[in-house]
């Protein structure tokens, strides 16, 4: 039987032909292109991410409303460091203003924060806004927000593959289920749904191990004006794909 609508989001879902019984259970997003977005406008690129900031928070309220379980989004990736000292500094002072004007209105709406990447690496106002942010809110019981910071695929698996040595866990017993459950957050699922803004198609080190089998959905719209529509889009696209896992289906 299909899932009755419970507010104005799922009303407009439903609308469009999607089915909120197959919700993909984890969205994560590639917020890419507030800098070309803002260059446009003739604007600077921190004002880009400024305005991302806000297209994020609607997007959450979104996802939640939806009936997403798990949203991840690519805050800030481990090579992001190359960037103009200027542009590094005001992206870290954004996420740390973010995470502390926001951390209410998500612990009210039973939103559990969690973060992905090397957080020992950011400045310490930031690793603690984001620590205070998953302590407040680790009991929620509605969608879980993954905060990608400092996060690069390939430095998780190496962290991982540290973790593993370190247990002491002998080569023989290593399987996937191993690496998978040495991860940043072993028990959120693989992600059903990778969406990327801004046009670019490729995965640039964002949860290289966990969306091995992730639909992907490109859409040419810069992230400050990616929106419900957008989104609603997406999960449409997503609900056409025939995944097949490597098998046959019929
Ligand atoms: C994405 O927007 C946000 C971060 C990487 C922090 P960009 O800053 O990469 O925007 P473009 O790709 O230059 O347009
Ligand atoms: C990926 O976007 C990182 C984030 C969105 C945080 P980038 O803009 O850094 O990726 P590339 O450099 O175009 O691959
Ligand atoms: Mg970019």
């Amino acid at each position: 039987m299909a899932a009755i609508s419970q507010n104005r989001i799922q009303d407009r879902a439903v609308a469009l032909g999607i089915d909120l019984g197959q919700l993909p259970g984890h969205v994560a997003v590639i917020m890419d292109g507030n800098g070309r977005w803002a260059k446009k406008k003739g604007l600077q690129r921190l004002l880009g991410h400024r305005e991302g900031y806000r297209t994020l928070r609607s997007v959450l309220l979104n996802a939640s409303e939806l009936g997403i379980k798990f949203l991840t989004v690519y805050a800030f990736s481990a090579e992001n460091w190359r960037r103009p000292k200027d542009e590094v500094d005001g992206l870290m002072s954004l996420i740390e203003r973010a995470a502390k004007d926001e951390l209410r209105t998500m612990h009210q709406n039973n939103v559990r924060v969690q973060v992905a990447g090397r957080i020992s690496e950011v400045p310490d106002g930031l690793r603690s806004a984001l620590e205070h942010g998953i302590e407040t809110t680790k009991d929620n019981t509605g969608i879980t927000f993954t905060l990608a910071v400092n996060y690069g695929g390939r430095a998780e698996i190496v962290d991982a593959v540290r973790a593993i040595v370190a247990e002491g866990i002998e080569a023989e017993r290593i399987t996937e289920e191993t690496i998978a459950g040495h991860l940043y957050n072993p028990s959120t699922p693989e992600p059903d749904l990778m969406i990327r803004t801004a046009g670019e198609m490729r995965w640039s080190n964002f949860l290289i191990w966990q969306s091995a089998y992730t639909e992907l959905v490109v859409t040419e719209k810069p992230w400050p004006e990616f929106d419900e529509a957008e989104l609603l889009q997406a999960v449409s696209i997503y609900q056409h794909r025939t995944r097949k896992f490597g098998a046959v289906v019929e």
